[in-house]
């Protein structure tokens, strides 16, 4: 059961929607365990196999960017997509790992390397923690356009990739990823107020800016329903970053989130998470986590959600 403790381990530790595991036969070994079969992956890094996308896997990814990009300016953060434009970017085929590296490197020094899908926590960490940022291969089918459980080529490179070309945004994710294995040594409990951070902030973060709140998570950015949700619904709170507050905060995975947490600038993130983290994590240990949809007397609160449509259980 080694293998299916460290692939629960992994849903834990990386944002992605998982509400059901989609079983994709040609890229996974299955396992048959008490939790029924699960999919295996290995965690080595392989090279993406550009030749063997297929036409469909190409359309899948025009179809994806067209529509992404026809709905994102007025709602992605200015930064996004200048730098989706900077890289080269664009919509006629699934771009090569190999030549948006080269951008990458000269202008923040980061790497794509291909994986198959979840990391362990440790491997993800150190990934970031040397900038590298791992990128699923596959991209997903097209009776998938609007939703798969699962990272797949688009959400990573579509959602994760341009922001790395901003250099304080790339400071910050190796930062992050060197909190990260910290954070494995000290435990259990610490790991889970650190992938909060992650998932308010890089996966469904919002930025506050003249012309209004914008998006930067990437969660969202690879989701035309959430883009449109996060925004527009008054279902969900909207409330301003605080670091310790998100570090409790428990979060969906299964649904489009309850709130949003709302930074003012990509400096902000890297001057809140700049200190030593175990000051916090000790002081959290006493702290009960809080609801994914609650609002606090201490919130600053930018829309109070008004909480339509909510499932009642299903925190993480
Ligand atoms: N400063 C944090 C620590 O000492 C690490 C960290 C950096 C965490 C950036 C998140 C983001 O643990
Ligand atoms: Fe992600």
């Amino acid at each position: 059961m080694v293998l299916w403790r460290n692939f629960a381990k992994s849903l834990r530790a990386f944002p992605g929607r998982l509400a059901l595991m989609v079983a994709i036969p040609q890229r996974v070994e299955h396992l048959q365990t008490d939790k029924g079969s699960v999919p295996v992956y290995t965690t080595t890094v392989v090279e993406q196999p550009w030749d063997s996308y297929t036409d469909v896997d190409h359309d899948v990814w025009r179809t994806l960017f067209r529509r992404q990009r026809e709905i994102l300016p007025g709602r992605a953060c200015r930064e996004f997509l200048e730098t989706q434009d900077a890289m080269g970017m664009g919509e006629d085929q699934i771009p090569k790992f190999s030549e948006l590296n080269a951008q990458l490197q000269a202008k923040t020094g980061w790497t794509l390397v291909g994986v198959e899908g979840l990391l362990p926590e440790l491997t993800f960490f150190e990934h970031l923690a040397n900038r590298r940022f791992p990128v699923t291969w596959w991209i997903r089918k097209p009776e998938q356009l609007d939703y798969l459980s699962e990272p797949d080529l688009f959400h990573d490179l579509f959602g994760h990739v341009p922001l790395l070309m901003n250099p304080v945004f790339a400071d910050y994710m190796q930062a992050y990823g060197l909190g990260g294995v910290k954070a494995h040594g000290i435990g259990p409990e610490a790991l889970a107020e650190l992938t909060r951070l992650y998932w308010y902030t890089v996966e469904f973060g919002l930025i506050n800016t003249d012309e209004g709140l914008r998006i930067y998570g990437a969660g969202i950015l690879s989701s035309k329903g959430e883009s449109f949700y996060c925004l527009e619904s008054t279902a969900p709170n909207r409330i301003g970053f605080d670091l310790t507050r998100i570090m409790r905060t428990r979060y969906r995975i299964d649904t489009f989130q309850k709130t949003y947490f709302v930074i003012n600038a990509f400096e902000q993130l890297m001057k809140a998470t700049e200190p030593d983290f175990r000051p916090y994590y000790s002081e959290l240990a006493s702290q009960e986590t809080i609801p994914a949809g609650n609002v606090l007397a201490s919130d600053r609160v930018f829309h109070r959600g008004t909480g339509e449509g909510w499932s009642s259980a299903g925190d993480v």
